[in-house]
């Protein structure tokens, strides 16, 4: 029996509830576990601040969206936070024996520097943009997908019946897994992604054959990490977040202005932005966050430490935080060769 801290850091995603609820069924049922939630990721583990979740408390969250402990980007390591020793103070005010940590690349990297310092850590993989490695899907990824195939059906109808282009900007900073699955589930006919520089000129070139073929709309699903090869479009670095990444966005306005003005073909913009991370999981990422979360607990209580749960094909199963957060899981080139036969 452990007393363990649960919390979830960085940007929301759908599915967050349903692994809390599957930490806290299988550990009370198959362990006699305790669990603490921690509020608002790392700043509740620096507070010593959270509430016992029972049973009882985690009734009714399988098909909850958001987080029930709240959700930030506070980072330990950085501007005072302490580090370490104000992690293991917190811990200790809770009574605490170890933590598992829900999060991306920043909340699992502080789970990986906890880890080395000797704090019982297990970490759980999670963010809609499914950049994680050593994973083969992050749980959230699969609603993101649905929400934006969705928004591009119905933006396919409206571009059509007045003859315009229509960007619609997806999220994703440094993958574009988003825009290259929901471009090829809602049909796209230019997909943009952070890992493929773009050529204006190209794409326009691109929407005109397609225009000259008599098709007079079309459809650019573009990530918001998407960014021209001639650095016209950069980030803001002003405006950084607590772990350093910028703020972006800009792209879909940017490819608006312009390729109106190469093509001269009439062209909205749509920021589909936060909408895909909020609502109720898809079935796919009810039943992966179920099993992460059985499979979190069942880790912690096997005496794994440092360790991520991670879906391999159809296993679930554990490796190493320091390998999964090695490098970024960029899109897999074979999925935008797919996509690329239907551009134009
Ligand atoms: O990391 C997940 C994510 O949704 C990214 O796709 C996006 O760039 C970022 O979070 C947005 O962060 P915020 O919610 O802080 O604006």
């Amino acid at each position: 029996m452990a007393r363990i801290g649960l919390l979830t850091g960085g940007g929301d995603c759908p599915g967050l509830n349903a692994v809390i609820r599957g930490i806290v069924r299988q550990g009370v049922r198959e362990y006699g576990d305790q669990f603490v939630g921690l509020r608002h990721g790392w700043a509740g583990v620096l507070a010593g601040e959270g509430r016992e979740l029972g049973v009882q408390e985690v009734s009714g969250l399988l098909t909850r969206g958001g987080t029930i402990l709240g959700s930030s980007r506070t980072n330990p390591y950085r501007d005072g936070g302490g580090g370490t020793e104000a992690v293991k103070a917190g811990m200790e005010k809770l009574g605490l024996d170890g933590l598992i940590a829900i999060g991306g690349e920043d909340t699992l990297g502080v789970a990986r520097k906890l880890a080395a310092d000797d704090v019982p850590v297990i970490g759980v993989p999670k963010t809609i943009d499914n950049d994680i490695a050593c994973t083969d899907y992050t749980f959230g990824f699969d609603t993101a997908v649905q929400v934006a195939s969705d928004a591009i059906d119905r933006l396919h109808t409206t571009a059509e019946s007045h003859d315009r282009v229509i960007v619609v900007e997806v999220m994703g900073r440094h993958a574009g897994w988003i825009a290259c699955s929901a471009g090829i589930a809602g049909g796209a006919h230019a997909i943009l992604v952070p890992e493929r520089p773009f050529e204006l000129d190209q794409l326009c070139d691109q929407i005109r054959a397609r225009h000259a073929r008599g098709r007079n709309f079309s459809i650019v699903v573009a990530s918001e990490g998407a960014a021209p090869k001639d650095g016209s479009l950069s980030a803001r670095e002003d405006d950084v977040d607590e772990f350093g990444h910028p703020r972006l966005g800009g792209v879909g306005a940017w490819l608006e202005h312009e390729i109106e003005r190469v093509t001269g073909f009439e062209t909205r913009m749509v920021v589909l932005g936060h909408v895909q991370r909020g609502g109720t999981p898809t079935a796919y990422d009810r039943v992966l966050a179920t099993r992460y979360g059985v499979g979190a607990i069942d880790a912690y209580n096997r005496g794994e430490r440092g360790m991520m749960v991670a879906l391999r094909g159809t296993e679930i199963i554990t490796v190493p935080l320091a390998e999964a957060l090695a490098e970024p899981k960029l899109l897999d080139p074979d999925l935008f060769r797919t996509a690329e036969v239907f551009f134009g």
